[in-house]
C-alpha cells in the first residue's frame, strides 16, 4: 500500500520536465516482439505497468530490462506465446500482447486483461478486428486462444476508435500476407508513435493520426532505437495541479498540442497560457470560473483521462462546471472522495455537476483508480490542512514521480511506497 501525505495551501511555482508517455510505451512494448533481435528505447518511464510489460516479454523468452529511462528487449530467442492471466490482469495494455503474438509466432494463449476499472472494457473490437484478419480464436469464459493462423491482409471497420483494438490491428497486420486498412481507427498520439516506431522496424504504414490507418505486411528488421514521446496525460496532470494550486509554472519537454483540448478549458477558466512546440507555460491567481460543459471524447476531443484531474482543479471556481463522460461507463469514481474534501459536485448518469467552493477541508482518502488517485492528490494540494491518499498502487502504475515533481514546484507533500521493492524515504513534510 502506498501512502500520500498532502499539506494542501502552497502555490506551484518553477519549471518541470514531463515524463516519457505510458500509453506509447505500453504498445510499443508489445511491438518490440515483431523484432527478432535488439531494440533500444529511450526515455521509458519507471512505472508499475511497465515493469509488467517487462515481466510479460521475459515470461515469453525474451531479454527485458530497464536502466533509468532505457529500456533493452532482444526477442530473437521468443520461445512461447503462452501469457499466465497471473500477468495479464496486472493491466490493460496486456492485452495488445495478442496482436503482437499473433504477428511474430501467428498464435496466443492469454486471458481478458486487468487495468483500472472504468466500466465493463470489453475486447470485442480487437477480436473483430483480428477474426477480420484471419486469426483464429475461440474464447472460453475469460481465456481466450488463438490458434495457428496464416493473417491476410483485410478492410478492418472499427465501429468505435478503440485505441486498444486500432495497436492490436496494427500489429497483427504486420505479418498478414497483403495490405490492410484499418477504418474508424483511433487517432490517439500513441497511435501516431506505434506507427513511427513499426516505421523504424521497417513498415510500410501510413495514416495513424487520422482515422484510417493502412498496414502492409513486412518483415522486420533486426535492430532499432527508438525515443518514447512525452505523456500528455502527465502534462495535463501538471497544469491542472497549477490551476488548482495558483502559481507559475513552466513544463519542458512536452508537446502542448497533444493535451489543447485540457489548456483550452483552463485559458475559459481564467488560467494565462503560454505554449511552444516544446513546452507550456501556466499562470493562475485566485478563483478559477466555472466552465463547460466538458464532454469527453475520441482524440483530439478531450480526453477521458483528464476529467478528474480538471474536475480537481475547478472544485474551488466560481459557479457550476458541467462534465459529460462519454467513453467509459464509470469514470466518476473519484467523485466521493472529492466529496469528502467538502466538494460539492452532483452525477447524474454521464453528467457530473462541480459547484465550485470557497474552501476544501482534509481527509483521509483512497485512491480508486489511476487519474482519480491523481485527482485526489491535486485536491489535497488545493485543501486547507492534510490530506491522506492511500493507494493499493494505482499511482504508481501511470505516474513516474508525481511527488518529486509536485515537491520541485512548491509543493508540500511526503510519499511513502513499495518502489521496486524498496520502500521509499519518507520525507518530512
Ligand atoms: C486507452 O485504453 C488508454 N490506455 C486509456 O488510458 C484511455 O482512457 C483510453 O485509451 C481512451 O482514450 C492505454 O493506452 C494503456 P479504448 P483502451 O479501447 O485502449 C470501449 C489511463 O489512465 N471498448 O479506446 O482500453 C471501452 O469499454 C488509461 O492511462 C469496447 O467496447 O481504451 C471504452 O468504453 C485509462 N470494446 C471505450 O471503448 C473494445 O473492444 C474506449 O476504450 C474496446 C473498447
Amino acid at each position: 500500500m502506498d501512502l500520500w501525505r498532502i499539506r494542501g495551501g502552497a502555490r506551484l511555482e518553477g519549471d518541470s520536465v514531463v515524463q516519457g508517455s505510458k500509453n506509447a510505451a505500453l504498445p510499443i512494448l508489445a511491438a518490440c516482439l515483431l523484432c527478432p533481435g535488439r531494440v533500444e528505447l529511450l526515455r521509458v518511464p519507471r512505472l508499475r505497468d511497465v515493469d509488467a510489460a517487462l515481466e510479460i516479454l521475459r515470461h515469453l523468452g525474451c531479454r527485458a530490462e530497464q536502466e533509468g529511462d532505457r529500456v533493452y528487449i532482444d526477442a530473437s530467442r521468443l520461445s512461447g506465446s503462452v501469457i499466465p492471466r497471473s500477468l495479464m490482469e496486472k493491466m490493460r495494455s496486456s492485452v495488445i500482447f495478442m496482436g503482437a503474438l499473433l504477428a511474430r509466432t501467428g498464435q496466443a494463449s492469454l486471458s481478458m486483461p486487468g487495468g483500472c476499472r472504468l466500466g465493463k472494457r470489453p475486447i470485442d473490437l480487437h477480436l473483430l478486428a483480428l477474426r477480420e484478419l484471419g486469426a483464429r480464436i475461440e474464447e472460453a469464459g475469460e481465456e481466450i486462444l488463438c490458434r495457428p493462423a496464416l493473417l491476410r491482409g483485410a478492410e478492418i471497420r472499427l465501429p468505435f476508435p478503440s485505441v486498444g483494438a486500432t495497436e492490436n490491428a496494427m500489429l497483427a497486420a504486420c505479418a498478414a500476407r497483403g495490405e490492410t486498412r484499418i477504418l474508424g481507427a483511433a487517432r490517439e498520439p500513441e497511435i501516431v508513435s506505434l506507427q513511427a516506431f513499426l516505421r523504424g522496424l521497417g513498415a510500410r504504414i501510413s495514416g495513424a493520426g487520422t482515422d484510417t490507418v493502412t498496414v502492409s505486411g513486412f518483415r522486420p528488421r533486426d535492430s532499432l532505437r527508438f525515443r518514447i514521446p512525452a505523456d500528455r496525460i502527465a502534462g495535463a496532470t501538471l497544469v491542472c495541479a497549477c490551476a488548482a494550486c495558483g502559481g507559475d509554472v513552466l513544463l519542458r519537454n512536452c508537446d502542448p498540442r497533444q493535451f489543447s483540448a485540457v489548456l483550452h478549458f483552463l485559458n475559459d477558466a481564467g488560467c494565462v497560457i503560454m505554449q511552444k512546440h516544446d513546452r507550456v507555460r501556466i499562470k493562475a491567481a485566485g478563483r478559477l470560473c466555472s466552465i463547460g460543459p466538458v464532454v469527453t471524447a475520441p482524440y483530439p476531443g478531450f480526453p477521458t483521462d483528464a476529467q478528474p484531474l480538471l474536475m480537481a482543479a475547478l472544485l474551488r471556481s466560481e459557479g457550476e462546471s458541467v462534465f459529460r463522460e462519454t467513453i467509459f461507463e464509470d469514470r466518476y469514481r473519484q467523485v466521493p472522495a472529492l466529496q469528502k474534501l467538502g466538494a460539492q459536485i452532483r452525477v447524474q448518469g454521464r453528467e457530473a455537476r462541480v459547484r465550485g467552493v470557497k474552501r476544501l477541508r482534509g481527509a483521509a482518502l483512497e485512491a480508486t483508480d489511476l487519474r482519480g488517485g491523481a485527482a485526489m492528490i491535486l485536491a489535497g494540494l488545493s485543501a486547507e490542512g492534510e490530506t491522506l491518499v492511500r493507494d493499493a498502487g494505482h499511482i504508481r502504475r501511470g505516474y513516474e514521480d508525481l511527488n518529486g515533481s509536485l515537491r520541485s514546484l512548491g509543493a508540500c507533500l511526503m510519499y511513502e511506497g513499495e518502489e521496486h521493492g524498496i520502500i521509499q524515504n519518507s520525507e518530512a513534510l
